[in-house]
């Protein structure tokens, strides 16, 4: 295309916006009309003529979704019975290309292939309720909930991370059974722990905690029983028995294993049928080396084995019906506690075996049909269940504990190329968003947990935002004088806004929980933020959406437009610091932009 839409769009007056927007509107009655074209609808099909009446002229297209069609009232009814006739009539593009269109009268209708593409905008033809009706939209995402939302607070739901599922993002290459966390692919094909990615799997478990408290658990163990014949022994040389009252264990019931470790060994198995349970969860120590399997059946019957076993490599597959998850060797001899989204598992494999659109589909196929152990052990609390989301919020929290380095970072261990040759970032470097949703993470385990370690590491956490992004820390400041806590603390600075947000948000939730010197330092570090946020924010704002970043200023480059989902978590976060900050920028600028998702541009002169 010759000219970004975006400046075509800026550049028209007010009044032929408005018609450009009820062009737009009446295109959708030929859209339609292909359709049915397309479908070879007989052509005294009473949908070939015409039921609507044309869009409102007055401008008002700001409705729920996209325009209503409405049925033709003062619309010449006698004209409603006539079959419309079109010509066809060629549409010369800013004189640089001609595309096909259609003419009724004196009205001309363009395809809307065309205009989506030209003008960046979305429409589908929608048929939910019977009756076909065309949808456009602005943007992608403007679907803001109404009416009152709960007030933001550093114990509840983060964001709307609660609609994410970062485990089954393409991605994700697997979650390590070794670490209990995802591991991207993102940057680096061979994978690598990406604190951000932990951080928001973490954050997204424990927001849908709160949003799906409501559980279903299927007991496969607890240890609290004598009769153990829903076992079943692979061979003579094998045993299964009940320690209820053994108090050598941590726990007066358990149940001890004991057959041979061989991975020929089928194991002693407990069968099952389930679908829709399909997080397992169990304590287990290996006395010796051991392994649970997992047996998965397709619907065409083919079975699948997970293996999970007390090895250091994190994932591989066998022939292409086993797959090895490894738990790592130094789990030996220690009472854990496992978690596994087993169709997570499965797919992931499969992902690896065969491609990642048949490992989707295998997925919904999918049933557990059994768990079987090997070796010599002990396990009690064995469930199957639909979500275990605190064990995963858990999960990553731990990791984030163990793997926090002496400084208080969890510095990212691939290159990023922000832009390549002009924004790049060697291995090693931290990121103030990667630091902010972590301690985000640790402040609610803390709340929930009371246990110190948690904000302990948070309260560490805040130490890396004290070095210059020059010297490999996170803090940069624009004109020498705001500082800003970069999301890629590159040289020149990116000044990613979302990112920067984010780091805000962790400080304010550190800020609100914890005491003494590490509350002192979140709000000195909060404070200092949002002096400058509140002196930078509209440096974001293109009067038509946002900029993602300001590499237009700092690196002379051409203007990141933010797409439309970054456009909304912007907005997002706006909002959420217009709750603990009362300047009004914050919900003026919310309103604004959110207009901006409707196609409400900023005045001009
Ligand atoms: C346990 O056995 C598996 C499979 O035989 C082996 O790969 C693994 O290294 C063993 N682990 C330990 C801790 O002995
Ligand atoms: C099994 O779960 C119960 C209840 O949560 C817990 O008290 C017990 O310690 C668990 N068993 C083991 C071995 O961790």
């Amino acid at each position: 295309m010759s000219q970004p839409p975006q400046n075509f769009i800026s550049k028209m007056p007010r009044a032929s916006l408005k018609h450009l927007l009820v062009f737009l509107g009446i295109t959708t009655l030929l859209v339609t009309v292909y359709n049915i074209g397309k479908c070879d609808i007989a052509r005294n099909d009473s949908n070939f003529y015409r039921e609507e009446k044309l869009p409102h002229l007055d401008g008002n297209f700001g409705g729920t979704k996209g325009f209503q069609p409405r049925v033709a009232h003062s619309y010449d009814i006698a004209k409603e019975k006539q079959p419309i006739e079109y010509e066809e009539i060629d549409c010369i593009i800013n004189e640089d290309y001609t595309v096909k269109g259609r003419k009724e009268g004196s009205e001309v209708y363009m395809p809307f292939s065309f205009i989506q593409k030209y003008f960046e905008v979305y429409g589908d033809i929608d048929k939910s309720d019977g009756y076909e009706r065309f949808s456009f939209h602005h943007s992608y995402q403007d679907d803001f909930p109404t009416g009152p939302q709960p007030r933001y607070s550093p114990s509840g739901v983060f964001m709307s991370f609660d609609l994410y599922s970062v485990e089954d993002r393409n991605r994700v290459k697997c979650v390590s059974g070794i670490e209990g966390v995802p591991i991207s692919t993102q940057w680096d094909h061979k994978g690598h722990y990406y604190p951000i990615q932990i951080a928001q799997f973490g954050l997204s478990h424990y927001s849908k905690h709160l949003i799906q408290p409501k559980n279903k658990v299927k007991i496969l163990e607890d240890g609290e029983r004598t009769d153990l014949s829903d076992w079943l022994l692979p061979d003579q040389k094998s045993e299964i028995r009940s320690k209820l009252d053994d108090r050598t264990y941590l726990d007066n019931g358990v149940v001890e294993f004991q057959t041979s470790p061989s991975m020929k060994n089928p194991g002693i198995s407990i069968s099952t049928r389930e679908k829709k349970l399909s997080t397992l969860s169990m304590d287990l120590n290996f006395i010796n080396n051991g392994s649970i399997t997992v047996v998965i059946q397709m619907g065409d019957g083919n079975l699948y084995r997970i293996h999970y076993v007390l090895s250091d490599t994190v994932m591989r597959q066998d022939g292409n019906r086993d797959l090895y998850y490894g738990l790592g060797s130094s789990k030996k001899g220690k009472w854990f506690h496992l978690t596994r989204l087993l169709l997570v598992d499965f797919q992931k494999g499969m992902n690896l075996m065969y491609s990642k659109t048949r490992g989707a589909r295998m997925k919904n196929s999918a049933r557990i049909t059994a768990i079987c152990v090997r070796g010599h052990g002990v396990m009690d609390n064995v469930t199957l269940s639909a979500h275990a989301h605190m064990d995963l919020f858990f999960d990553a929290a731990n990791y984030l504990v163990r793997h926090q380095n002496s400084i208080g970072g969890w510095p990212v261990m691939v290159p990023r190329k922000l832009i390549p040759e002009v924004m790049e970032l060697d291995s090693g470097w931290y990121s103030a968003m990667g630091q902010g949703q972590a301690i985000s993470l640790l402040v609610r385990a803390y709340v929930v947990s009371k246990d110190l370690k948690y904000i302990d590491a948070a309260g560490k956490a805040l130490s890396v935002f004290d070095i210059p992004s020059y010297q490999g820390g996170i803090t940069s400041k624009y004109l020498n004088t705001y500082e800003w806590y970069e999301e890629y603390p590159t040289s020149p600075s990116s000044f990613v806004l979302n990112g920067f947000m984010y780091s805000l948000i962790g400080l304010y939730d550190l800020r609100e929980t914890a005491t003494g010197k590490i509350r002192e330092k979140a709000s000195e570090l909060f404070n200092r933020g949002m002096r400058t946020l509140k002196a930078m924010l509209l440096l974001f704002d293109s009067g038509t959406g946002t900029f993602y970043d300001l590499r237009h200023i700092t690196a002379g480059l051409a203007p990141n437009r933010a797409r439309w989902d970054y456009h909304k978590v912007h907005i997002n976060q706006v909002q959420l610091l217009s709750e603990v900050d009362s300047d009004p920028l914050f919900t003026s600028t919310a309103e604004r932009w959110k207009g901006y998702m409707k196609g409400k541009l900023s005045p001009h002169n």
